[in-house]
């Protein structure tokens, strides 16, 4: 198919939900991809931070190859020596004391089971979320995603998931109840516009759940895994949760979830309380395995605090130069710059020069390259940036409303 026969195919084909960018990519080596024409890209997305790795490492390539040989599929009613090896891996790094996963697909997948693991455990139906918080799309994930746009043509929703307002200790203990389960946040907002929270959040919500005996959930599909410069977000505050959700870059690319808690938390889970056909897939598992061998080896968390510090400071020196930007924010390679109009059209523009960024809501671009990527290409997704601003505030007049 040439490239206008794919874009037809998927536009007529595919449930028309997602906003596609006009480019169709069929290749990608670290921090790089081709288009179908050859044109080659710096991606500061990592496919919405799931490339974490950088996009075909040879080692997941290699584990995944090798396991295809060997058995691609094994229900979970059955021992799998991958999904054996990969838990084992799993649980020597997650914070002390999370020792017990559920496996899944996708990120709102982890949130589904953080949820009715919740109540099961604790027998009560109540959850508190933030407001701003994306938790995914699912029915029960959705409940906790905090945008209306996402809610309000799906409802009614999961009942009993109230929202407050976030970084407000305050609020949220005014909002624990006699039905409260738990609480349920990000520990760094991601699609909310990277929102990191003041010190001291995280751990007043951990002193909350502590003291009215119910559970705290951290939300790390988009945190976690070394993206922030630790391997898991809530390490910059020293805080561990009862449960975590990980999902987007943990089997270097492959769909796998994972929902780790602690074991007495998990084992309120019975035999058929929750499941899905491919929980704990062998070939997802062996592509798991290697992806934290590849994660600790390269001691890519370091790699991301290290050059998160250096795009950051130069995505400062931008905001300096540049009028149209308000802040800039995050941690690690987990970056975001808020922007005083609408970004679609500077993500179109880099993207016409070679460099993928996201957005995050309508005004914030938001940085989440894999964390193999080198600083010659961050220098250059930099100089494309400055270049687009530059248009895109001469398309200003000095002083006029961004739009
Ligand atoms: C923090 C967070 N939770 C959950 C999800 C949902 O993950 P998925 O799209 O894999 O269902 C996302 C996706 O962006 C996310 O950022």
């Amino acid at each position: 198919m040439n490239e206008q026969e794919i874009i037809d195919a998927e536009n007529r084909l595919m449930a028309n939900v997602f906003a596609k960018k006009p480019v169709v990519l069929t290749r990608g080596k670290g921090a790089l991809v081709w288009d179908v024409n050859g044109k080659e890209y710096v991606d500061c997305t990592s496919s919405y931070g799931v490339a974490l790795l950088g996009h075909c490492h040879p080692k997941i390539v290699e584990a995944v190859c090798e396991q295809a040989g060997k058995l691609i599929s094994c229900h979970a009613g059955f021992y799998n020596d991958k999904r054996a090896e990969f838990l084992q891996k799993l649980t020597s790094i997650t914070p002390k004391g999370l020792s017990k996963a559920f496996l899944s697909n996708s990120g709102a997948e982890s949130v589904e089971c953080a949820l009715k693991l919740a109540r099961k455990h604790t027998g009560k139906p109540e959850i508190i979320a933030m407001m701003g918080a994306f938790h995914g799309k699912t029915m029960g994930a959705l409940s906790a995603t905090w945008d209306k746009k996402y809610r309000e043509p799906f409802q009614p929703l999961v009942p009993e998931i109230k929202h407050v307002p976030p970084d407000n200790l305050e609020k949220a203990r005014e909002a624990v109840s006699e039905k409260t389960a738990a609480i349920l946040v990000e520990p760094i907002r991601g699609e909310g516009g990277i929102r990191v929270p003041p010190d001291g959040f995280l751990k007043g919500l951990r002193e909350i759940c502590d003291e009215k005996n119910i559970l705290l959930i951290f939300d790390e599909v988009q945190t976690g895994f070394g993206r922030t410069g630790k391997l898991f977000a809530c390490e910059h505050w020293n805080v561990v949760p009862d449960v975590m959700c990980l999902a987007k870059p943990l089997a270097g690319g492959l769909p796998l979830g994972a929902t780790v808690a602690r074991e007495d938390v998990m084992s309120s889970f019975k035999v058929g309380d929750h499941s899905t056909t491919y929980s704990g897939n062998p070939l997802v598992c062996a592509a798991g395995c290697a992806a934290i061998d590849v994660l600790i080896q390269e001691k890519l968390p370091e790699r991301a605090a290290t050059l998160g510090g250096y795009f950051k400071s130069e995505l400062e020196k931008l905001q300096s130069k540049h009028r149209t930007v308000k802040e800039v924010r995050g941690l690690g390679l987990m970056l975001g710059m808020e922007m005083k109009f609408d970004v679609l059209n500077t993500l179109l523009k880099a993207m016409d020069k070679g460099v993928l960024v996201l957005d995050a809501g309508r005004n914030v671009l938001r940085f989440l390259p894999p964390l193999v990527i080198s600083k010659e290409q961050i220098d250059k997704a930099l100089s494309v940036l400055d270049g687009v601003l530059e248009e895109e505030e001469n398309a200003r007049p000095s002083g006029a409303p961004a739009n």
